[in-house]
């Protein structure tokens, strides 16, 4: 469980994290990537493939943000534990149709890039017609890969975050707002 501290400080298992991105902020650019994406698709078949776990508050406001009809489907990719990239574990829905069709992948943050390489590999031997990414955050300091985010929200220093989707160890997902980890602060 998360406990708030005080005012924009909470903490999760001794570690302390402090508000950065309001729901607001989050919210504003949400809507703006979703006005975006409403007309780059407006005449195509577009799929939406929601990135679980971390992308599911993300996905699931972006989407109703859309003013364009659409598919969606969750694919689980699991790499992180407690805040270490480990190994990637995907799994694509069998009903999902891929070939010819407009694929755009919705992940809550672009860290190592691991998992959107490994996923965009594997959907693209399906032959899509093109594959487009939406993340919210992006830590380019990290990035292992050349990866081309098609619709970024905020591009964020190398500190582990949590909130609106983004967890650590499970905890703190249903925060609204984007806290990042202070390491100044100890318990
Ligand atoms: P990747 O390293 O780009 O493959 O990122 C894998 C996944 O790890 C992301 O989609 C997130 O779900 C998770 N992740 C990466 N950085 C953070 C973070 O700072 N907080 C919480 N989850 C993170
Ligand atoms: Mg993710």
């Amino acid at each position: 469980m998360h406990t708030i501290i005080k005012d924009k400080l909470i903490e999760v298992e001794g570690l302390h994290f402090v508000n950065y991105l309001s729901h607001e902020k989050i919210q504003e650019k949400v809507r703006t990537l979703a006005e975006f994406i409403s007309i780059d698709y407006k005449h195509k078949d577009l799929v939406c493939l929601v990135v679980l776990n971390g992308a599911f508050m993300f996905g699931s406001d972006l989407l109703r943000n859309l003013d364009i009809g659409c598919e969606i489907y969750f694919v689980n990719a699991k790499s992180y534990i407690g805040m270490e990239s480990g190994d990637l574990k995907l799994q694509i829905p069998d009903d999902l149709l891929i070939e010819s069709r407009d694929i755009l992948l919705i992940e809550d943050i672009i860290d190592s890039g691991n998992t959107i390489f490994h996923l965009k590999n594997n959907l693209k031997k399906y032959h899509p017609h093109s594959i487009r990414l939406a993340s919210l955050l992006s830590k380019p300091e990290m990035h292992k890969h050349e990866i081309e985010i098609d619709y970024l929200g905020f591009e964020i220093p190398n500190k582990f975050v949590i909130g609106y989707g983004l967890d650590y160890n499970h905890q703190g997902r249903n925060l609204k707002d984007i806290y990042q980890l202070r390491e100044d602060i100890s318990e």
